[in-house]
């Protein structure tokens, strides 16, 4: 019988869970490693361990995992989406913790569970799926939402240019304490050149 480390085992599910993500739609998980860089970044500006930050890099890389049960045609559907595909499309956060959960008995699973489930909820308590609000959403939920957006206005797609850095450091500032933790948007802003800067050069 194969006896390896519990940490070999977590790297070998995250790789095949990013792999088979990626098989799907590899935007998404590109995305998933630029996030996964600049939440590991964030998390450390921000002063937590680096058991943590590791914590975050994991977070981020499985994030939208959850979209893999997505069909191609709704995630890159350059219109609006219908009431019907936006609903679907909100299911990703909880049908990646639906996929990682039989793995929860790994300990970084565990404690990536929550984030990937809140990576979408709003400090207003109006995101979803759970309404949560404030200091109620998951910690790491909290960070990966900062990254996740800045990183989704500035990427290129078929049927647009990603906007520019700047504009997407104006959402920031503009959503905190909306849609945004102002503590943690605060800590990005500050150290926004070191996180994306050093995001977009590992994504390069
Ligand atoms: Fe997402």
């Amino acid at each position: 019988m194969l006896i390896e480390s519990v940490r070999v085992t977590e790297q070998r599910v995250f790789q095949s869970l990013w792999e088979a993500l990626a098989a799907h739609d590899r935007l998404t998980a590109d995305h998933c490693k630029r996030v996964s860089e600049a939440s590991y970044l964030l998390a450390k500006a921000g002063g937590l361990s680096e058991a943590e930050a590791i914590e975050a890099k994991y977070a981020g890389l499985m994030h939208d995992l959850g979209k893999i049960g997505i069909p191609e045609a709704i995630l890159n559907k350059p219109a609006k989406l219908d009431p019907f595909e936006a609903k679907r499309m909100m299911g990703h956060p909880a049908w990646g913790e639906h996929i990682l959960r039989p793995f929860a008995h790994l300990p970084l699973i565990a404690a990536i569970l929550p984030a990937v489930r809140s990576h979408h909820e709003r400090y207003d308590g109006a995101g979803y799926p759970d309404g949560l609000a404030g200091e109620n959403i998951p910690l790491l939920g909290r960070i990966i939402a900062i990254v996740d957006t800045v990183d989704a206005m500035t990427q290129n797609r078929a049927y647009r240019k990603g906007l520019p850095l700047e504009v997407a450091y104006a959402e920031i500032a503009r959503c905190s304490g909306t849609q945004f933790d102002p503590k943690w948007a605060a800590i990005y802003l500050e150290s926004k050149n070191y996180v994306a800067e050093t995001e977009t050069k590992k994504a390069a």
